[in-house]
């Protein structure tokens, strides 16, 4: 079931057709359609009413007949007021139940698109920006949203008030009605023309805007490196010149929109102002009245209203099928970590003597999508005892976090296989494997929230109790208690607020209190000082004693007590063996022990 999709280029859809995809967030709210629809109808024969109204009173009020004149004259204005207040009470009616789905929708669609993005393997953010993302949640959206909102009720009542306006123009005047009609039909060519450039226009507009996002989220999470390196005016620069081209692509969408509104109103008036002419001569030779001429007037300006109005609202759908169409394409991405259909139970491996889970590699394969020559790692066996703890070393880019990534399942090696308590991990539901695993990564995210809240993420329903006794074992209290609201303090946006060596205590606390069969520690150590180490060293061997280790280490004083050390280059494993046979051997492992047993003498 492992689709590989990777995000598709953009394909050129069908125009509005691909608005169509919104359907299934539609369909919940049909109910609501159908009233919007109701209050809509009402509100469009109520308008279609008065020029009616105003015939009635023009040829017979102002025809003047006396007492019977007056009185009708004073029946038509209430006849009018009444349509007033039907068209007042259903226009209010249809704008409320038609923000409220556009509303609604928009809401349902950022949730659903929201919940499809943060089920992506890192795969996917290794080829989409956040930015993007981001971008299509908010702005996308919102253009969805104007068209449910205003442009699907404008859209309805505009057909609505042309159909009715031209059928009522028959009425009134067959003869002019056929040549408003002919001159009409000259109007829709070019319309529909420039609106298939304003559609192509408006996805490159927001392309451009996704741009200048990604930009400014990747500068604005790094601006102490930014201003240390005073790359302010640079970045400013290249932030300009993203915002400067999103507006060079919305001003060529905006001369199109113009041009296309401004010939549409051109040719319309232009033909309706050619028709009342004729009509006024039909007045003046006396084969129309004068009530006919202003009642065909009014129909004539509504069906024209109309026409312009439904030129706008295509722009505005084309632009929304731009939209929908992008994240459609983000909804449809599948990450190519898919749960097995049928996953296994994890069967649980406890022993009188050792906890922990059991863990074993089969000749595994893996190299990064982006980087499909280079095997990151290859022909990696290993076997490891629950309740055994493992030293991984070698040097920076051996493949040591990337073992932890095909742990933790981020990516499926492309051969051989990993188990876990003697099941393959593509076996088992994706929680259920990172349930049983801590990890402690070599990049510690704390997340804007305070310390106790940030070492709850560990364990979503811990106690304080629990919480803080997790951080005690990762020697991490007394720190969080000088701090100036003790638990409750904020950390800062990414942490922010604290040292390298804290945060990293904080990470720590935050895996034991999962307290999993598994830990996985990626240089947990690396940012502490020597006092600190010493601390945590002591917490981490604790919690190591009731469960399987994995950790990779630098300094030789973690390294020394695991039970097995092994030795990475290059994506294999070149060593295996403890401390001393390893020193003995007198390979790789014994050159970097000799190596940190002269830089940290002292530390030991
Ligand atoms: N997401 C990635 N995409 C492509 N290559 C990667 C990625 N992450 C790491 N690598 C490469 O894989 C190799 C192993 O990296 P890593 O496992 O992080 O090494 P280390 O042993 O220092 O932890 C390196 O050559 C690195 O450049
Ligand atoms: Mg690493």
């Amino acid at each position: 079931m492992s689709t590989t999709s990777s995000p598709t280029p953009l394909s050129p859809r069908s125009s509005l057709a691909t608005l169509k995809g919104l359907l299934p967030f539609l369909k919940p709210y049909r109910f609501q359609f159908i009233l919007a629809g109701l209050a809509l109808i009402v509100a469009a024969s109520a308008t279609l009413a008065i020029p009616y109204a105003f015939r009635q009173m023009i040829d017979l009020g102002f025809g003047g007949h006396g007492e019977r004149g007056i009185q009708h004259v004073n029946l038509t204005f209430l006849a009018l007021f009444a349509v007033a207040c039907v068209l007042g009470i259903a226009t209010a009616a249809r704008f409320y139940m038609v923000s409220w789905l556009g509303e609604r929708v928009t809401t349902d669609i950022r949730k659903a698109v929201y919940a499809h993005v943060i089920t992506q393997s890192p795969e996917f953010f290794e080829t989409t920006q956040t930015g993007e993302v981001l971008s299509r949640l908010t702005t996308d959206t919102t253009l969805i949203q104007t068209v449910i909102g205003t442009s699907i009720s404008m859209a309805l009542r505009n057909v609505l008030l042309f159909l009715g306006g031209m059928a009522m123009l028959f009425i009134t005047s067959p003869k002019l009605s056929s040549i408003i009609i002919v001159m009409l039909a000259m109007v829709v060519l070019p319309i529909v023309l420039f609106g298939r450039r304003v559609r192509k226009l408006s996805r490159d507009s927001q392309d451009r805007i996704a741009d200048a996002s990604a930009v400014a989220g990747e500068i604005l999470n790094a601006m102490p490196t930014v201003q240390a390196f005073t790359h302010e005016h640079i970045e400013a620069q290249r932030f300009s010149v993203s915002v400067e081209g999103a507006f060079d692509t919305a001003m060529r969408r905006i001369r199109a929109r113009s041009l296309l509104t401004m010939v549409a109103i051109l040719l319309v008036f232009g033909a309706i102002v050619f028709v009342l002419w004729l009509g006024a001569n039909s007045v003046m030779q006396g084969s129309m009245t004068g009530g006919e001429l202003g009642q065909f007037i009014l129909y004539a300006s509504i069906v024209a209203g109309a026409i312009g109005a439904l030129s706008e609202v295509m722009g505005d759908a084309q632009r929304a099928a731009g939209a929908t169409e992008r994240l459609i394409e983000l909804m449809e991405v599948q990450s190519p970590i898919q749960n097995p259909a049928h996953p296994q139970r994890l069967p649980v491996k406890h022993s009188q003597e050792a906890k922990g889970a059991s863990l074993a590699l089969r000749d595994v394969k893996f190299y990064y999508p982006s980087r499909p020559q280079t095997a990151a790692l290859s022909h990696l066996s290993l076997d490891i005892q629950p309740g055994n703890t493992v030293a991984i070393v070698g040097s920076s880019g051996a493949g040591k976090t990337t073992l932890f990534q095909l742990i933790m399942r981020f990516y499926d090696p492309q051969h051989g296989q990993i188990l876990l308590n003697g099941v393959d991990i593509a076996q088992l539901d994706l929680h259920v494997l990172r349930d049983a695993i801590g990890i402690v990564p070599q990049d510690t995210i704390i997340f804007s929230a305070n310390a106790m809240e940030n070492i709850r993420y560990g364990k979503a329903d811990a106690s304080d109790a629990e919480v803080i006794a997790a951080a005690k074992m990762a020697a991490a209290h007394e720190f969080i208690e000088r701090l100036p609201d003790g638990y409750q303090s904020f950390l800062g946006e990414r942490g922010v607020r604290l040292s390298g060596g804290q945060r990293q205590r904080i990470a720590i606390a935050r895996a034991l209190l999962k307290n999993p069969p598994l830990l996985l520690l990626d240089e947990a150590t690396s940012a502490l000082d020597a006092e600190s180490e010493r601390l945590v060293q002591g917490a981490l061997e604790l919690a190591m004693q009731d469960r399987t280790t994995l950790i990779i280490a630098h300094r030789l004083a973690t390294v020394q007590r695991a039970d097995r050390i092994i030795v990475m280059e290059h994506g294999h494993i070149v060593e295996t063996g403890t401390h001393t046979s390893l020193v003995e051997l007198g390979g790789v492992y014994a050159k970097l022990a000799a190596l940190q047993f002269d830089l940290h003498r002292d530390d030991d």
